[in-house]
């Protein structure tokens, strides 16, 4: 199966698509699959969007998508992040928002499939928030969900066979070489290492950061992805169902291309 990660890209979902194919064009492979790790941009309404977004990149495309119901060029499966409309994805009958795009809630496990094959991708999409992780899911409230907690974490580690598990923030363990808090910061988001102990999955990926980074956690390989448009926010990844290996294809876009 042949994968796209793509990293934290705040509505820019015309964007991605437009390179998604770019990179197909240069790797000559049809994705399978897009896994996104959350800040995908969920504001169907744009007078909903917080006050960050508001900020920086706005409500996004995501608000034309969802009113043309317009459906993924390639079918995709994202976590949330911390800049999502938490309320609206809560209430969502269903866990395909639109055609093809595939919401993966904390705790739980979407299969993809493609020809044959299927890997089974665990997620824990928001950012860790020391004073609710203890918290009961059920009890956070508006802009507080968008912090996992521990019941979240216990209920992906009760799955068997995870192949992939997708996090937003990055598992606390990963050191950083460079990031806005400083040289050398590591993650202080207790639970996602944890988690990967006890899962085993064969590659985490994570976004967030806006850092494209490789380090391991747990003797799980780990792959920070940066933030759109910049290099390394999308990463290219073949893995086969009936073997433990998987490769790196390639990065989008190139360094260089885009500063
Ligand atoms: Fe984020």
């Amino acid at each position: 199966m042949i994968l796209c990660a793509a990293g934290d890209i705040h509505g820019a979902l015309d964007r991605m698509f437009a390179d998604i194919l770019a990179f197909e064009t240069a790797l000559t492979v049809r994705f399978d699959w897009v896994l996104n790790v959350g800040d995908l941009g969920i504001w169907p309404e744009p007078a909903r969007i917080d006050g960050a977004t508001r900020r920086h990149e706005g409500a996004g495309d995501f608000p034309a998508w969802w009113v043309d119901a317009r459906a993924m060029p390639r079918p995709t499966v994202f976590i949330k992040g911390n800049h999502e409309d938490f309320v609206w994805l809560d209430a969502q009958p269903n866990a395909e928002v639109l055609p093809g795009l595939h919401y993966l809630r904390n705790g739980h496990v979407h299969e993809l499939r493609a020809a044959d094959e299927t890997l089974r991708v665990g997620g824990i999409g928001g950012c860790f928030g020391p004073s609710d992780f203890e918290r009961h899911s059920a009890s956070l409230q508006g802009y507080a969900k968008r912090h996992y907690t521990r019941d979240e974490i216990d209920a992906l580690a009760a799955q068997d066979g995870l192949d992939i598990v997708l996090t937003h923030d990055a598992p606390a363990g990963v050191a950083f070489e460079r990031h806005r808090r400083g040289v050398g910061y590591v993650s202080e988001a207790v639970g996602l290492d944890e988690l990967l102990a006890r899962t085993q999955p064969r590659i985490c990926l994570f976004g967030h950061h806006h850092s494209r980074f490789d380090s391991t956690v747990a003797g799980v390989p780990c792959i920070g992805l940066n933030k759109s448009p910049h290099p390394g926010y999308l990463v290219a990844i073949e893995m086969r169902a009936a073997e433990r290996e998987w490769r790196v294809l390639g990065e989008w876009p190139p360094r260089g291309l885009r500063a």
